[in-house]
């Protein structure tokens, strides 16, 4: 498997953190970076790639069919990020290029944006926040501005996984709150360790308080979280979802909350990415919405920095690949 006979060239799509760049340069490799603020035009990005021998990715890179048969000569693309859903695996593997991603040390980052966001919403704080700034703080009003309380309350996971006990663990410890979850099969170390308990999915969403996503964006969760779903769920139910906007339809989550469906919702991940300053949900009084920033912490971008670049060195070296998101590739 190595590559050492010949000249590594790795394109970087974004000015991602320097350890991770410095990595590859001490390794020896020739580095690319794509400085501008704007991503590349999938065009853009096919044309750099030609002179690369491998790609250092994002989300926002389409890496579908078309970009993968016309750069099908890349020894291994690694993904900045745990979620590879831009990324059409199955073409990947097909043209035999092994795809690295950054699992597990952006966990309790992005899980400290779902707790967040569910104790903004409960208490409504962004709105508050702004409300201050339009001149609407006069009085002390004992029956304005009422929130709601977590203690005790029913979290519901959509994807007990990695970032789904970080949630479970924060709202376990600091709201002693019940752990319900759906998944696609048990996740027994979080039913010992949080007494997490798993359930339907229509049980997730008519017993939980609060649900939180953290599932990856498939064609079994896109759009799962409809007006149907809504509808099943508690009217003092809070929504969280920090995955991928795609899971929630849009359309509905606006209007299960215009219309009292459920009580609250707190994104970090909306559809389409960037959301539109214009959308009602940013001015309603029960909804937070943050611009897609779960791992944005210097210390867990510095991680995946060093994970995403030792994906790629491993590789080169020969060594097996840390997290590899399609192991069937070197199979043969
Ligand atoms: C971010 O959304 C990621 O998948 O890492």
């Amino acid at each position: 498997m190595s590559k050492n006979h010949k000249r590594v060239r790795v394109l970087l799509s974004r000015m991602f953190p320097a350890n991770g760049i410095d990595l590859l340069r001490n390794e020896g490799f020739e580095v690319t970076i794509w400085e501008s603020e704007r991503p590349m035009t999938q065009e853009e990005l096919i044309e750099k790639s030609q002179s690369h021998t491998a790609l250092f990715s994002t989300l926002s890179e389409k890496i579908d069919a078309l970009f993968l048969e016309r750069c099908s000569h890349l020894d291994i693309i690694s993904q900045f990020g745990v979620g590879y859903d831009n990324i059409d695996i199955d073409r990947a593997t097909k043209a035999g290029i092994p795809v690295g991603n950054t699992p597990d040390v952006l966990s309790g980052a992005t899980a400290d944006v779902g707790f967040g966001l569910m104790i903004n919403v409960s208490r409504k704080m962004f709105y508050l926040h702004k409300s201050i700034a339009r001149g609407e703080w006069k009085y002390f009003r004992p029956n304005a501005n009422l929130g709601i309380e977590l203690g005790d309350k029913t979290l519901g996971i959509y994807g007990l996984g990695r970032i789904g006990a970080e949630m479970a663990r924060r709202c376990k410890g600091a709201y002693n709150m019940k752990i319900i979850y759906h998944n696609r099969s048990r996740n027994l170390k979080a039913e010992r360790e949080f007494e997490a308990r798993y359930v339907g999915f229509d049980e997730l969403l008519e017993l939980s308080d609060v649900i939180s996503v953290h599932t990856s964006l498939n064609e079994e969760t896109a759009g799962r979280f409809d007006k149907t779903a809504f509808e099943k769920m508690k009217s003092t139910a809070i929504f969280i979802n920090t995955a991928r906007g795609l899971i929630h339809n849009e359309k509905d989550l606006a209007w299960a909350l215009e219309n009292g469906i459920i009580w609250g919702a707190g994104l970090d991940v909306t559809s389409p990415e960037p959301m539109d300053p214009g959308n009602p949900l940013l001015s309603r009084e029960n909804v937070a919405v943050l611009p897609h920033i779960g791992s944005a912490t210097v210390e867990t971008r510095g991680k995946m920095a060093e994970l995403a670049a030792m994906n790629i060195i491993e590789f080169y070296r020969g060594n097996k690949v840390p997290h590899l998101v399609n192991p069937e590739v070197l199979a043969g």
